[in-house]
């Protein structure tokens, strides 16, 4: 990977990178849409490259499962296998065992769990979530991480963070021997919830590991914290991690929080929130979300919104056709879903241009004022 900065705010950390992977060039702070089962809901990849996309993620709990590794190894890797020639990122699948499964058990070994198909206890190690990832090829690749909520207190935060910096050791070694570290890029993940103390201790382990990192994620937020916590664990986060080396936060996605995480200086972001609420009838905008199942829109004949480059605004579908066709016709929840990631991209894509202009506050400012003003 090549990792250089280019541009710096003055008075907020957000900076503006270069990312260069095997699948080419992703400009940061980017946010990374979120493709489960190798497709982001509704899209083929070549409606997801038109729109500008670069990196996109997958989970790599999910693609074992199905279409499993004998499937992928057989199609050359998981982009091969989906048809995506961008950069792609895989999750390890600790989180999702742990928010998907109730009978998931976490030991020194790694996380105990029932299969989903035949109910044996099967183990997730640190290796074996590497051997998956080198599988599915990703450019970068995440370390196992033992994930609690960010709403646990106690004894278990505090093991947490140290089984996951363990278990970034036991996930640098599989990595190193696999002869896959110069194509796939491993992140390490920063856990110890919401105590200042346990995220120093993660970051001091963590950070002293940066030669054999390539970059970092902050983990273990989002889980229904306060804002104010979350926002002071991003920033003791992101102050802290080496300037050299990206910086990732882990299932955010909302706008708001998106332009405070680069504003303290993270420069990847992913969440399933665009396009799940694309699903469910919420089309983003500058004024806030817009919910198309209200009434109000049955003969509103404007599109979504007009200035929009994405291929729903300028084909002027409008918003009466979203809200007569969004609960029951997939092709509604495609346009919606077009639309929202265009939005999260132009949000980015705004940020990163004032970083390097030099007005990247005053961007801040106006897009705050617009979001939660009731112009809209
Ligand atoms: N997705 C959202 N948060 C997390 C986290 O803390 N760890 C991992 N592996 N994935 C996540
Ligand atoms: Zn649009």
């Amino acid at each position: 990977m090549q990792f250089e900065v280019i541009a710096k705010c003055h008075t907020t950390k957000a900076r503006v990178s270069r990312m260069t992977l095997a699948h080419g060039v992703t400009m940061l702070p980017t946010f990374m849409p979120v493709a489960t089962q190798a497709a982001i809901k509704g899209l083929t990849p070549q409606q997801v490259d038109s729109l500008g996309i670069t990196l996109i993620l997958n989970n790599t709990y999910h693609l074992n499962l199905r279409p499993g590794l004998e499937v992928l190894n057989e199609a050359g890797g998981a982009h091969k296998f989906q048809g995506w020639n961008g950069n792609l990122l895989t999750d390890s699948g600790g989180f999702q065992l742990v928010s998907l499964s109730k009978f998931t058990t976490i030991t020194e070994e790694g996380a105990l769990f029932a299969s989903p198909f035949t109910g044996e206890p099967t183990m997730l190690t640190p290796e074996e979530s590497m051997n998956i990832q080198h599988t599915i090829g990703a450019d970068i690749i995440m370390q196992l991480d033992d994930v609690v909520s960010s709403l646990t207190t106690g004894s278990r935060v505090e093991e947490a963070m140290h089984r996951s910096v363990r278990w970034l050791d036991r996930c640098i070694t599989q990595h190193e021997k696999s002869g896959k570290n110069d194509t796939q890029n491993l992140f390490a993940i920063v856990q110890g919830g919401l105590d200042p103390v346990l995220r120093d201790k993660c970051l001091e382990e963590m950070i002293s590991r940066r030669d054999r990192v390539a970059g970092y994620a902050i983990g273990g937020l989002s889980g229904g914290e306060e804002k104010d916590i979350f926002w002071r664990v991003i920033k003791q986060c992101a102050d802290k991690l080496p300037e050299d080396r990206p910086r990732y936060s882990m299932g955010i996605g909302f706008a708001e929080d998106l332009m405070v995480c680069v504003a303290l200086g993270v420069d990847m972001a992913d969440c399933v929130f665009p396009t799940r609420t694309a699903r469910f009838g919420v089309a983003l905008t500058h004024n806030g979300p817009l919910n198309l199942k209200l009434k109000k829109h049955a003969n509103d004949f404007s599109p979504i919104d007009e200035t929009c480059p994405c291929p729903t605004c300028t084909s002027k579908m409008s918003r009466a056709m979203l809200n007569h066709t969004i609960t029951h016709e997939t092709s509604a929840a495609h346009a919606v879903t077009l639309h929202n990631l265009v939005f999260q991209a132009q949000i980015m894509g705004r940020a990163r241009e004032a970083i390097i202009n030099g007005t990247f506050p005053d961007y801040l400012r106006s897009f705050f004022a617009q979001y939660f003003g009731d112009a809209g």
